[in-house]
């Protein structure tokens, strides 16, 4: 349900790369926060930051603008990608000759007194985002990998149900603790989790990918076609 797998880590300073160039920023990539503070950033967008969203803005952020125009700008990013999955994730599918993969990772960054993503209004007192994958119509041969580019800690980190159906109260759930030297497989396509108010005084910036052994995508194909999944469009294949 959960692994954890050891490797060698390019991201985080092609990440770097994106704030140094952007906003002169020599930083620790845990200290992105304090960009929050200078001029170069908007008061817009520091009003964004300040706060916990909704699921339905929760992907506005500047940051993750920036990294989107990055990876429409440098090949380097999207080699690099293809070269992480087939040196490290194919080989997590023996069986598989191929794997879809998620075009495009998720950039997440969880703030100090901010969360990595948005809100439920169901969501229990002191928690953020409580869901498993499948509740947004992902299909349940979907595999997570979460690969950090800072170290996810405490409660800058994903919290998560060791077991599905666990009825474990989400202020009692796992709390993964990795270093950017490793990355996180995990079946949260039925695990239940969730973020809660960063009070760490560290950024915390992630990629999250979802992954499809590409026999099962075939065999699900009436599934994909024709949704927001569709190969091609959310996914890819290698
Ligand atoms: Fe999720």
């Amino acid at each position: 349900m959960i692994q954890i797998h050891n490797f060698e880590n390019p991201f985080p300073q092609l990440i770097q790369k994106i704030f140094e160039n952007k906003y002169e920023f020599y930083g620790e990539l845990d200290n992105l926060h304090e960009i929050l503070e200078t001029p170069l950033i908007s008061n817009d967008d520091k009003e964004y930051h300040k706060q916990i969203h909704g699921w339905k803005t929760d992907r506005n952020s500047i940051f993750i603008r920036d990294f989107h125009e990055y990876v429409d700008n440098n090949a380097i990013f999207n080699e690099t990608y293809h070269e992480f999955i087939k040196t490290y994730v194919q080989p997590l599918f023996p069986h598989e000759t191929n794997i879809v993969i998620q075009k495009t990772p998720n950039i997440r960054y969880s703030f100090p007194e901010a969360a990595a993503i948005g809100c439920d209004p169901n969501d229990p007192e002191n928690i953020i985002g409580l869901h498993c994958d499948s509740n947004f119509g992902h299909n349940e041969n979907e595999m997570n990998i979460v690969v950090p580019i800072t170290k996810m800690f405490s409660t800058n980190s994903i919290f998560y149900e060791p077991t599905i159906n666990s009825k474990i109260h989400p202020m009692n759930f796992e709390n993964l603790v990795i270093e950017p030297n490793q990355f996180l497989q995990a079946y949260f396509n039925k695990l239940l989790h969730c973020n809660r108010i960063n009070q760490t005084n560290k950024t915390r910036i992630s990629f999250d990918i979802r992954v499809i052994p590409y026999s099962k995508y075939m065999e699900n194909l009436d599934f994909f076609k024709g949704t927001k999944f569709e190969l091609g469009k959310y996914y890819i294949v290698l």
